[in-house]
């Protein structure tokens, strides 16, 4: 299976033939990215102001919440925020729209979390190791556990100067389980209700989640895991847009500025091959069920 399955997609959203829906579905759940080459998302004379790091403070994000509206993370003059936040609000209906027509299995299992605008160069950005995306590692929330839930997320490079976002992308996600899961350690009593009485997470992790988080630290931290991938590299071009589960996908940011990417979870159950989620593949090693 090649990691990266390109499809020709002009528009966020209209009709998709079947057979391109099944394979896309199931390209993604075995662990594929799916590159859109000619997706963009046009922005507007003022809108392209934006693409700058001086309009996020220390988060490097702007951050949207769909539901509420709520713009966060943006150094920017009210005036401003109401059409930073019409640029955001049209990402996240435009992704929700190419979700519903390509992945129309999910329908009932999609949840739109958060939206983001990065403009901030990735490489040689000052990051703690565990904030590190330069290293190859599978997504986990720290503070928002997703209790089982698949994170599955849509990117799009807006880069103005034609330059590309250049990812790695690491082995299959069964294989790196395995390889870290007898150094992953165990929930110690009381830990998980504790995090969550302390507001260090905003809601009790479950055991998946805790092994999870593990096995992202335990990549970001293996020199090694890190050094076997360095040439693995891929281009998403200026102007292309790609989706990926990056709870699945091992994957690394290198370089590249200017970016929307939009969160969404996926249930477990909506997927055509539920044997395929970290959940299952974890609890498969654990024996036992982990959320
Ligand atoms: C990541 O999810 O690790 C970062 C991806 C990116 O910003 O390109
Ligand atoms: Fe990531």
């Amino acid at each position: 299976m090649s990691p990266i399955l390109p499809i020709e997609l002009c528009t966020w959203g209209g009709e998709i033939p079947q057979a391109t829906q099944v394979a896309a579905t199931d390209a993604l759940e075995a662990g594929s990215v799916l590159f859109f080459p000619n997706l963009s998302f046009e922005l507007t004379e003022t809108e392209r102001a934006f693409l700058s790091p001086e309009i996020v403070g220390s988060s490097k994000n702007v951050n949207y919440d769909p539901k509420s509206g709520k713009v966060g993370g943006a150094n920017v003059a009210a005036m401003k925020l109401h059409e930073l936040r019409g640029l955001m609000d049209r990402f996240a209906t435009a992704t929700r729209e190419l979700l519903s027509t390509l992945l129309p299995t999910y329908r009932n299992g999609l949840h739109q979390a958060r939206t983001s605008l990065r403009p901030v160069e990735v490489a040689g950005r000052k990051q703690t190791w565990r904030k590190d995306d330069t290293r190859l590692h599978v997504d986990s929330f720290p503070s928002q556990p997703s209790r089982g839930k698949r994170i599955l997320r849509v990117f799009c490079n807006v880069n103005p100067d034609g330059r590309p976002r250049v990812w790695k992308v690491g082995e299959q996600f069964d294989t790196v389980a395995r390889k870290y899961w007898p150094a992953l350690r165990a929930p110690l009593p009381g830990e998980r209700g504790l995090l969550a009485a302390i507001r260090v997470t905003k809601s009790v992790r479950t055991r998946y989640d805790h092994y999870m988080l593990k096995l992202h630290d335990a990549m970001k931290l293996d020199p090694v895991y890190q050094a076997r991938f360095a040439s693995a590299t891929h281009l998403f071009p200026a102007g292309s847009s790609w989706v990926c589960f990056t709870d699945q996908v091992s994957h690394a940011a290198v370089s590249g500025a200017h970016q929307l990417e939009q969160t969404f979870m996926v249930d477990v159950n909506a997927l055509r091959n539920p044997a395929s989620a970290p959940l299952r593949v974890l609890e498969s090693l654990a024996g036992r069920k982990l959320a």
